[in-house]
């Protein structure tokens, strides 16, 4: 099938290649050149696992090209909507403008029997003023709502295996014409079992924004009784899985610690908040703003706990902190709790060296005043305290006898709840963390 994909950021390059990967013919078109240009020499511009190699593979098939020539699509019967919705700045609303520069272009392409397939994590309605816009220029083609659940760092597994297909569609012929029409751009997932859930367009939009506020509010809510857990002396690990065993709560999205941050679920469960006002039921949606604070409290408690460590103030300790981006197996440092608490302390007058394994050029850029050091070596030599506030692999696996020879002073905070603190105290560290004694 002859496929275009607009928007080639995290959502769309991935689903680029892994269409194209599954036997289609794909084209992938953006704005921005060396984003661009970047793809169509196999080299991702974001650091996704899998997805180089799936890029070469796709490449070289000769079935997937990328260009910022929007009429390269003109062929294509199917095209997917995948630009970003990223936060406005200033208000909880989500910036529509890349949406509606792609509805606009993708419309002035249409022919009959073209199907128009909405990806991007949008505010519930938009797909109906789109599927209007369809209508005036070509009333023969559809548009279906298909959300993406894509977790960076898991992108290519997710896309080409999703645990659910999700269609949005029109009530009439066009609408379960179109449906089939995806049915065969998914078929290998169809016929892998992956159940398909066939919705109305404004349950498909909501789906998305749901399902990511559900899981906000999980992580804020092990976040919340981490603060009890403090005040009392008790560990929310073990709450966790002690909770966790009941299968109606289950244990993924219970790990306490430093929060939530990304490209997606802070600014989504803000975006919902502003829609659920201007739709006139804001009181629906009250409890996520408390989602948001209990989860920016995380970080400044991150900074307090520093502070306690150090005997009441940080102004001129030596800190590192292991870990950049907003989760491990990423580059994305898009609202990081780990920058964001970094920043903070060099502001109060830390000396602050940050690494990270592939996040460091990204960070320099967003954040020039902060320090950083291509190794856990070089970071932590001679300094006070340890944060560690990604949970790279690499972190998590680190030796603390080894580790002890080369800081100042053992004191180790993990803002990610992944140590063992028997093994670090036994190594002659301070252990400490958030939500356990
Ligand atoms: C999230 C959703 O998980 C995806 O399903 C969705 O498709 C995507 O947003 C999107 O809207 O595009 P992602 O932003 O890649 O995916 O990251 P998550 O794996 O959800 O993690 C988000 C944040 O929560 C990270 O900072 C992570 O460290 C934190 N987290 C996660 C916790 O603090 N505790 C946990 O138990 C789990």
């Amino acid at each position: 099938m002859r496929i275009s994909v607009f928007g080639c950021g995290y959502l769309g390059a991935v689903h680029a290649a892994c269409m194209a990967s599954l036997g289609h013919e794909v084209v992938g078109v953006d704005v921005v050149e060396e984003q661009v240009a970047s793809l169509a020499a196999g080299r991702p511009p974001f650091h996704e696992p899998g997805l180089e190699q799936l890029l070469g593979e796709a490449l070289a098939t000769g079935r997937l090209e990328f260009t910022t020539d929007a009429s390269r699509a003109a062929d294509a019967v199917v095209h997917f909507i995948c630009v970003g919705t990223p936060q406005k700045k200033n208000e909880n609303a989500a910036d529509m403008s890349y949406v509606r520069a792609a509805t606009e272009t993708i419309v002035g392409l249409l022919k009959p029997g073209d199907v128009v397939v909405g990806k991007s994590t949008v505010p519930v309605g938009t797909a109906e003023v789109i599927a209007e816009r369809i209508e005036e220029r070509e009333p023969a083609a559809e548009l279906l709502w298909n959300p993406e659940f894509l977790r960076e760092g898991h992108a290519v597994e997710d896309t080409l295996r999703p645990d659910r297909l999700v269609y949005g569609i029109r009530q009439g012929d066009g609408g379960a014409r179109a449906a089939r029409v995806l049915d065969g751009v998914y078929a290998a997932a169809l016929a892998a079992g992956v159940p398909k859930v066939e919705t109305d367009l404004a349950t498909a939009q909501l789906v998305k924004v749901a399902a990511n506020s559900f899981l906000a509010t999980k992580i804020s809510f092990i976040n919340a009784m981490a603060e009890l857990c403090e005040a009392t002396g008790a560990d929310v690990t073990q709450l966790a899985d002690a909770i966790g065993y009941d299968a109606r709560i289950g244990r993924k999205f219970l790990n306490a610690g430093v929060g939530f941050g990304g490209g997606c679920l802070p600014k989504d469960i803000r975006a919902f908040m502003a829609r659920a006002g201007e739709l006139g039921v804001d009181q629906a949606l009250t409890f996520l703003r408390e989602v948001d604070s209990i989860n920016l409290r995380r970080r400044v408690r991150m900074v307090d706990l520093a502070r306690e460590v150090c005997g009441g103030s940080i102004a001129g300790r030596r800190i590192a902190v292991l870990g950049a981006a907003f989760k491990p197996h990423s580059d994305d440092i898009r609202d990081s709790p780990a920058l964001s608490v970094a920043a903070q302390m060099q502001l109060q007058g830390a000396q602050v060296t940050v690494t990270d394994p592939r996040a460091i050029d990204n960070a320099r850029k967003k954040w020039p005043d902060l320090s950083y050091a291509d190794t856990v070596e070089d970071a932590v030599r001679d300094t006070e305290v340890v944060l560690l506030l990604t949970e790279w692999p690499e972190y998590v696996g680190l030796d603390p006898v080894a580790l002890k020879e080369q800081v100042a002073v053992g004191r180790i905070i993990d803002g990610r709840n992944c140590l063992d603190p028997a093994t670090w105290r036994a190594a002659g560290w301070t252990y400490r963390a958030l939500g356990r004694p």
